[in-house]
């Protein structure tokens, strides 16, 4: 095993069957955490880079079996910020510190094209320095165009998995995989930073299904690379679905450090939903962005794709100050900058 991690430690890369074996044992989680440290440390020293998460509807078209805001969960209260709330987040994130503004939300058709585009050209016009990330899910190139051209720089769109069958069995007929696949590939090709990834333990899922997971972002090169645990949500099909592991996506992170050494790697919300220190383990496993909450906090409790999620009864400057200490106490450093990949 020593053996398969110093190959990919120095090649980036493994084969099929090694690559399954270091997923499927925790004899190496020590050693492969220090690898992934230390590869991150080449690149990115101890800087972890913040993104203000702004959550702007939970409305959403779509189904997915997995998700707590998913179209026919009639219990969720719905709600949608306005143009002038998103704003407002901003310049109170700006005046924090955050030089980059994640607009998450719902597949939400009040939000179209063009109200979109007028949002991002405002925050654009009114924050030129800062880089406007958008992840509002599966739209036709066009529209992906449009909104580049009005400002956006970067996308979230999570592959979720990248095995066809798998990918099924986690969403209804309405959703494909090959769009979905075809979506991140047009973002690319206009020009965004795109970031992709996948859920850890999602119902059904298999070692070979992250293994095919890896391949895909092998292929796809995306700048950042956000995992999770899967997370039960009460109000929806998978309710009696158990979570994924801590262990296994600690482990991922490592796995991507190692394989994606230039790559953004946040430590993600459901991370440290499942494990209160469960950011500060992601750290020090290989991840390098953290991504505080900007949206008003009346709303949200209301943004719940799975059950427990934190931080939602504190302040954007309380969540930012809270993530300073922790990742100080993790042993690395927030920096206030826009927070660009590092491909060498
Ligand atoms: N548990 C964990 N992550 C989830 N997501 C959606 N529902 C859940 C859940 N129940 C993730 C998906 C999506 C991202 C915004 O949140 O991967 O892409
Ligand atoms: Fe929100 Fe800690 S990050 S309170």
């Amino acid at each position: 095993m020593q053996e398969i991690l110093t190959a990919l430690e120095q090649r980036h890369d493994l084969p099929d069957e090694a690559l399954c074996a270091l997923l499927e044992t925790d004899a190496m989680d020590g050693a492969l955490f220090q690898a992934a440290d230390r590869i991150r440390r080449e690149r990115y020293g101890t800087e972890v880079f913040v993104r203000g998460l702004i959550e702007f509807t939970n409305y959403c078209r779509n189904d997915c079996y997995y998700c707590g805001i998913r179209r026919s969960n009639g219990k969720v209260q719905r709600y949608r910020l306005s143009r002038e709330d998103i704003l407002a987040c901003c310049t109170e994130g700006y005046a924090l510190g955050f030089r980059t503004f994640v607009l998450q939300g719902g597949e939400d058709a009040y939000f179209t094209e063009q109200r979109v585009c007028e949002i991002v050209s405002e925050i654009r016009e009114r924050f030129p320095d800062c880089a406007i990330t958008l992840s509002i899910g599966e739209w036709e190139k066009s529209s992906y165009a449009a909104f580049f051209r009005a400002g956006a720089n970067r996308y979230l769109l999570r592959h979720e998995t990248a095995d066809l069958v798998h990918y099924r069995r986690l969403h209804p007929g309405a959703m494909s995989p090959e769009h979905r696949k075809r979506c991140l590939f047009d973002l690319k090709e206009i020009g965004y930073q795109v970031g992709s990834g996948f859920m850890v333990g999602s119902p059904f899922q298999t070692t070979a299904h992250l293994c095919a997971d890896l391949r895909f972002l092998q292929e796809l090169k995306p700048d950042m690379i956000g995992i999770g645990p899967y997370l039960t949500h009460g109000d929806t099909p998978f309710r009696t679905q158990p979570n994924g592991s801590l262990e296994l996506t600690l482990r991922l992170i490592a796995v991507l450090r190692l394989m994606f050494p230039y790559a953004l790697i946040p430590a993600t919300t459901a991370l440290g939903t499942i494990h209160p220190q469960g950011r500060e383990m992601g750290l020090k496993a290989g991840a390098n962005v953290v991504m505080p909450n900007l949206s008003p906090v009346s709303v949200r409790k209301l943004y719940s794709l799975y059950a427990d999620k934190i931080c939602t009864g504190e302040e954007s400057a309380q969540c930012r100050s809270c993530l300073e200490r922790r990742v100080a106490a993790a042993g690395y450093a927030i920096v206030t900058d826009i927070g660009d990949v590092r491909r060498n």
